[in-house]
């Protein structure tokens, strides 16, 4: 669970997107954290604290005389043991008491007297000329100036019949911003290229050769650097795959595709990690025409080598840091430290076993000039953190 340990304090400020201030808390719960819900005057006119007590499996706290706690001071004890504030929706109103320090009820003077390290994340929602007001804009711009992390907001239909920006952010994306602003940022402003999933070559235009990669350690990875701060390309083969935020995703068919665009891409990467399960071979004779069954027996499919991305470029001069990865069926500690070799890199790692295609969680051997470590099993985005943090190590 992404979240284990982690104790939000969540709140809640006028908005109607109050109701997907449930969601959220429903998400952060599912993910481990447990979560304590602070909700201003306004936000209960959206929704309950009944709701959100249900929901959090806590007792909500909406007022700054709040007996329930010994000293009765709620504005200093709710966030000495938090990992992190975020405020979600987060009202215009709310932007200018965060700018201004304002103290006048709970939930601006919880984020007053918070300690200066603990993280503070809003996400605001309001009404598109709300947003766009100058006023606004220069609270948001004081309150990121702040160190406060502003996610969002989105554009798109609102509430009150307008168009435009000042949509909160959806629940699984503030989720996952959440997540990932408790990454710790091994690769702040690194420029990372990668590929992912199968490649697919054309029989004709029904069918053709691929394999059973489904994308998801390279997409993991993807999302992890990006978490750990990178700016990241991901260069995906056919993967039914939603793209991790934050990531530029490019989208192809072909080893030649994949290779054009790797090549696009390369320059100023600081480091080129290969996922992609690529197709050894292509159809040479491929037909622009569905191919018939009737026709004289059946076709003679003639192929030839794909291009090696991997090999193109580990042998430019100036290459970024790069990893490849192996997939084998037998003798992987040997097959590793060969092929390590043979593709010239500096790290290359091993799926153990070769029944990880389309899993949800993988084990990986890792062979560099010094050897070879195991990281153990687990769920391929925890092992991709782990793959991310080795690579920040080795830069
Ligand atoms: N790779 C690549 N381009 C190819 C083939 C492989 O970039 N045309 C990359 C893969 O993304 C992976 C590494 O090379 O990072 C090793 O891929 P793998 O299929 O295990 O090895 P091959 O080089 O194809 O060797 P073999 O199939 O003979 O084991």
């Amino acid at each position: 669970m992404d979240l284990a340990g982690k104790k939000i304090i969540l709140g809640l400020t006028g908005g109607v997107a109050c109701y997907k201030a449930a969601e959220l808390t429903r998400a952060l719960v599912k993910a481990g954290a447990a979560v304590q819900v602070v909700m201003s005057d306004a936000a209960t006119h959206f929704i309950t604290a009944v709701t959100m007590q249900a929901l959090s499996g806590r007792p909500v706290y909406t007022d700054q005389w709040d007996a329930r706690i010994a000293n009765n001071m709620p504005h200093i004890d709710l966030s000495r043991d938090a990992d992190a504030i975020v405020i979600a929706p987060c009202s215009a109103d709310f932007l200018f008491k965060l700018a201004h320090g304002a103290c006048n009820d709970l939930l601006s003077t919880l984020c007053v007297a918070r300690p200066m390290h603990l993280p503070l994340l809003v996400a605001p929602a309001m009404n598109v000329e709300m947003w766009q007001n100058p006023a606004t804009q220069r609270n948001v711009a004081q309150v990121q100036a702040d160190g406060i992390q502003v996610l969002g907001p989105d554009a798109g239909e609102q509430a009150c019949g307008e168009t435009g920006m000042g949509r909160m952010l959806e629940p699984e994306q503030l989720l996952e911003d959440i997540i990932a602003s408790f990454q710790p940022k091994l690769l702040a402003g690194k420029r990372i290229l990668l590929t992912a999933g199968p490649t697919f070559e054309p029989i004709d235009p029904v069918r053709g050769i691929t394999n059973l990669s489904s994308g998801k350690m390279g997409f993991a990875l993807a999302r992890a650097a990006r978490e750990a701060g990178a700016h990241v390309t991901l260069v995906a083969g056919p993967a039914a795959l939603a793209t991790p935020l934050g990531v530029t995703r490019l989208d192809v068919q072909t080893a030649q595709q994949m290779h054009d665009a790797v090549m696009a891409h390369l320059a100023g990467q600081d480091v080129f990690i290969a996922v992609a399960a690529v197709a050894d071979w292509r159809v040479v004779n491929a037909s622009d025409q569905k191919m018939k069954k009737n026709a004289a027996g059946a076709p003679q499919l003639q192929l030839e080598a794909n291009v090696d991305i991997l090999a193109t470029v580990t042998a430019l001069k100036n290459k970024p840091y790069c990893v490849g990865f192996a997939a084998e069926s037998e003798n992987l500690v040997q097959y590793g430290e060969e092929k390590r070799k043979k593709k010239n890199v500096p790290l290359l790692v091993g799926n153990i076993g070769h029944a990880t295609f389309g899993k949800d969680d993988n084990e990986l051997m890792l062979f560099d000039a010094h050897g070879h470590t195991t990281l153990p099993r687990a769920g391929k985005q925890q092992l991709a953190r782990q793959l991310i943090a080795e690579i920040a190590r080795r830069l």
